[in-house]
């Protein structure tokens, strides 16, 4: 897009990066990763001794929902007021965009208004489209594909927890959902691998994950058997059976996903020292027993608030680029 063709003056300064966006974890690179594991860290820091850290004063952020949410609204709003910016909150129920207004005459007018748009809805292709008529950068609150913001949370929780999590191997029980998917382009990107397991019929689908140049078996293998894929796992993780989007098939799901909870026998196969985690919301006695996720292996709470510090780092980074 070329503000200028508009003939209204952009408030875009001349010289300025292309806009980066956030669709999909592959969207930045190891090296970029490294750099916001790092300054999440020192802004978490900041926050936790109640030191002041606003470098987006007068910036908005636009947050669209077109599926429900707690941690992300939550987590990216309270994250841009910390950093002195605002927000706006739009659904579908309440804007235009529940009644037909294309989705790039969206992203044409809200991207005028604010300086940064997050968005959770179903298609990644509808993201895509938005970002492409986006004159500021678009972050990625969740599709049908995609959680690159929740993974981006757990990766920085592991490290908090065990260090480094290159070599690792990370165990993922249940659906080959949104999650799964983006664990599976964060092992290639940042080297650890993903044992996954899943029912029949309800895969990765490594064509969407991380097409077209794959994934080798260093990064991703596939077990049919749940506690197999947890044997010597330094982190066992979960989600729920039916995704937002899929509740017509919650019963035929509860069937097929029986084995597929994670239990302290399960559990007790991983690494002594394996973590647990799980994006919540949690599903206790389906997914996950309670015995696990409210046990002394689970970092679950810590997991949900770090989604707020590295979105921070991810907001300022997007609108600013590396700080010293
Ligand atoms: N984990 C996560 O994205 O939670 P919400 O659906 O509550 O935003
Ligand atoms: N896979 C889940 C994650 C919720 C945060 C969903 O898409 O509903």
């Amino acid at each position: 897009m070329n503000p200028a063709s508009s003939g209204i003056p952009s408030t875009i300064p001349k010289g300025a990066p292309p806009v980066r966006h956030y669709l999909q974890f592959s969207d930045l690179t190891a090296d970029e990763y490294s750099y916001l594991l790092e300054r999440a860290a020192f802004i978490k820091a900041k926050f936790k001794t109640f030191t002041r850290h606003q470098p987006l004063v007068d910036r908005t952020l636009a947050m669209i929902f077109e599926k429900a949410s707690t941690r992300t609204r939550v987590s990216f709003e309270a994250g841009m007021y910390q950093l002195g910016g605002s927000v706006v909150h739009l659904t579908t129920g309440d804007s235009q965009l529940g009644r037909s207004e294309p989705i790039e005459d969206s992203a044409r007018v809200i991207s005028r208004m604010a300086d940064l748009v997050m968005i959770r809805t179903y298609e990644q292709t509808k993201l895509e489209r938005f970002a492409e008529y986006s004159r500021v950068p678009v972050i990625n609150g969740l599709t049908n594909e995609f959680h690159p913001c929740q993974i981006l949370a757990d990766i920085f929780t592991f490290i908090e927890h065990r260090g480094p999590i290159q070599g690792k191997t990370v165990a993922w029980v249940g659906d080959g959902n949104n999650m799964a998917n983006t664990w599976l382009q964060a092992a290639k990107l940042l080297d650890f691998k993903v044992n996954v397991s899943t029912p029949s019929g309800y895969e990765v689908n490594e064509k969407v994950a991380v097409s077209p140049a794959g994934i080798s078996a260093d990064h991703y293998e596939s077990y049919s058997d749940p506690k197999a894929a947890c044997a010597g796992a330094d982190l066992v993780t979960t989600d729920v059976w039916t995704s937002m989007g899929y509740e017509a098939e919650n019963e035929v799901r509860k069937q097929a996903f029986a084995a597929w909870r994670v239990s302290t026998d399960m559990m007790a196969v991983a690494k002594p020292d394996a973590l647990f985690m799980h994006c919540l919301p949690a599903h206790r006695g389906e997914e996950v027993d309670a015995d696990v996720i409210d046990g002394p292996q689970s970092v679950v709470w810590d997991e949900a608030e770090n989604r707020m510090h590295v979105q921070k780092a991810l907001m300022e980074y997007l609108m600013m680029g590396r700080q010293k």
